[in-house]
């Protein structure tokens, strides 16, 4: 239904904005209050790895930091007649890990030493499939031989390389935190091995934060889990072999003073929108959307496999983010610049499939960080179709994309487009015309265009461009919009007893903007006074 020659409309892709062209130099990148760095910034330079800040591990365990394995204060009871008494954790962790891996039930049993309040509830089904059913002898060679042994390797590496407390970015906080790529891939390393303290049960102090340790990636018998382990173990194998030299920064951001959306006299920009390609593929220097679960990454180590997952298992230090990034408030997003990606897939949800690995040559930034910045913005989920129009839910979304699309301090002329599509219409419900209507709003308000990927809809290309085109052309603006939507919920929605509205969105909008005086009884008589 998509074919070639008419596979996009509006603004050509190349004009554009995009990073590294758009941008201009950074400053000096430095430690601040609300900038947590986790590396030596004078020592800062292409092509090495950054070295890790401060040179000794500083022990703290508290409610503003990440609570690390490898911490004094991580401790395991010891199994004495009484019950009393405790040994180092990480210690434990050492010995379990240092073993040696003959088999996957080896690696099984290594988790379970330190988690032995798990030990009757963890399933390790999918990675023992994916050993004995899905590698061919050698690749088991490789993996037991190298890739597990060096993943430990790194993984006992923390105290060494992640020696700063990791500062929870919580809710309400606008905060950033750069790591090395180095860091994350220890830290993951942990992730995979389950030693992260206080993360296994709901009812811990982390209770409103996404799960990371990688347990749930080896139960069940789902070849979802499979494809997940290729994929996740490729990017092991890659930054094992050679250290990556980048850095990621991760912000979080929170919208204190949303539009006042009414009374907007912005006009929308320029919209290219394409039923071929993807965001990651084709959005490449722009702003990506990450269409987001409130706890950032969703299902990634678990059963989920749609865009957010899969952004985060092909693009893996997108997944240390659930490490320290606490539930995202209607306000809030998270800006994660500079990720690489190390796999190519195919196929989406059910028939995901991890094709190969990938060399990604984005262009680093001069902190040393991939020019790819992805933003995680979580929509709402509708249950029913009517109740995305009630003017709250609305005024939601505009604000949580708008929060996404914002950058204070910036001049609007350098900032990259924005990379989006069908956001919050697929696992979440939503309707895509009236999601890409907000989103082209939202962009505008923060002075962005849009490159729209509606993922082989070709109708939905040809009526969105459609819509935009007779919105410039009359110039329609923000606030105009907004409040069509809210006359539409109004005349259309309120007292519909359907599921869905007799009247289209578009159709309305279409009509009003024509003919408002003769669509509108009462406002043609107050204008012929
Ligand atoms: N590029 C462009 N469009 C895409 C891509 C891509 N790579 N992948 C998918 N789409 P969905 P949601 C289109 O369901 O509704 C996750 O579990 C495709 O049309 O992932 O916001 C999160 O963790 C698809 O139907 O987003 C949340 O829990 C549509 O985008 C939840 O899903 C929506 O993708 C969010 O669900």
């Amino acid at each position: 239904q998509c074919n070639l020659d008419k596979a996009w409309l509006g603004t050509p892709i190349d004009e554009l904005n995009r990073k590294p062209q758009c941008a201009p130099p950074l400053s000096h990148l430095k430690a601040t209050p609300n900038h947590t760095v986790t590396v030596r910034t004078d020592l800062l330079r292409e092509g090495e790895v950054p070295i890790p800040y401060p040179s000794k591990f500083r022990d703290v365990w508290d409610d503003l930091s990440v609570k690390m394995p490898c911490s004094e204060k991580n401790l395991f009871p010891l199994e004495t007649e009484d019950g009393s008494g405790f040994q180092s954790r990480w210690e434990l962790i050492h010995t379990a890990l240092h073993k040696g891996f003959k088999s996957c039930l080896d690696v099984r049993d290594a988790i379970l030493r330190y988690n032995t309040a798990h030990a009757k509830k963890w399933d390790f089904t999918a990675l023992n499939l994916f050993c004995t059913e899905y590698l061919e002898l050698c690749e088991l060679q490789q993996l037991f031989e190298g890739i597990l042994p060096d993943m430990v390797e790194l993984a006992l590496s923390a105290p060494r390389l992640c020696t700063m407390p990791i500062p929870l970015l919580k809710s309400g906080m606008n905060h950033s935190l750069t790591l090395s790529q180095e860091q994350i891939a220890c830290l993951l390393a942990n992730a995979f091995f389950c030693t992260f303290p206080r993360r296994n049960s709901r009812k811990s102090e982390y209770c409103n934060y996404p799960e990371i340790n990688f347990y749930r990636l080896f139960e069940g018998s789902s070849p979802r889990k499979i494809e997940k382990l290729k994929t996740l173990l490729c990017y092991f194998r890659r930054v094992t072999e050679t250290r990556p030299n980048g850095l990621v920064t991760f912000t979080r951001q929170a919208l204190t003073s949303p539009p006042d959306w009414e009374s907007s006299q912005t006009q929308l920009k320029r919209l290219h929108i394409t039923c071929k390609g993807t965001i990651e593929d084709d959005g490449y220097g722009m702003l990506q959307v990450d269409f987001a679960n409130r706890y950032v990454g969703g299902g990634v180590t678990g059963h989920g496999l749609v865009q957010e997952e899969i952004r985060f298992l092909i693009n893996p230090e997108l997944i240390v983010s659930r490490l320290f990034t606490e539930a995202l408030e209607h306000n809030e997003c998270l800006i994660i610049t500079g990720t690489e990606q190390y796999s190519k897939y195919s196929g989406y949800a059910e028939s995901y499939k991890w094709q190969k690995s990938y060399k990604d040559e984005t262009p680093r930034d001069d902190w040393q960080r991939r020019c790819t910045e992805i933003v995680a913005i979580d929509a709402v989920k509708y249950r029913h179709f009517l109740e995305q129009f009630l003017p709250e839910k609305i005024t939601r979304e505009l604000n949580k994309a708008y929060c996404g699309f914002y950058r204070s301090n910036s001049n609007v002329k350098h900032l990259p487009a924005v990379a989006t599509g069908n956001w919050g219409c697929g696992a979440f419900g939503g309707d895509t015309r009236l999601k890409a209507l907000i989103q082209l709003m939202a962009a505008a308000e923060a002075g962005r265009d849009v490159a729209y990927f509606t993922f082989g809809d070709a109708q939905l290309m040809r009526d969105v461009h459609e819509m935009h085109t007779f919105l410039a052309e009359r110039r329609v603006t923000v606030g105009q919009l907004y409040s069509l939507f809210i006359q539409y919920f109004n005349e259309e929605c309120k007292n519909c007893r359907t599921t869905r509205p007799h009247v289209s969105l578009y159709s309305f909008i279409f009509e009003k903007v024509s003919a408002p005086a003769a669509s509108n009884p009462e406002q043609d008589s107050r204008m012929s006074h």
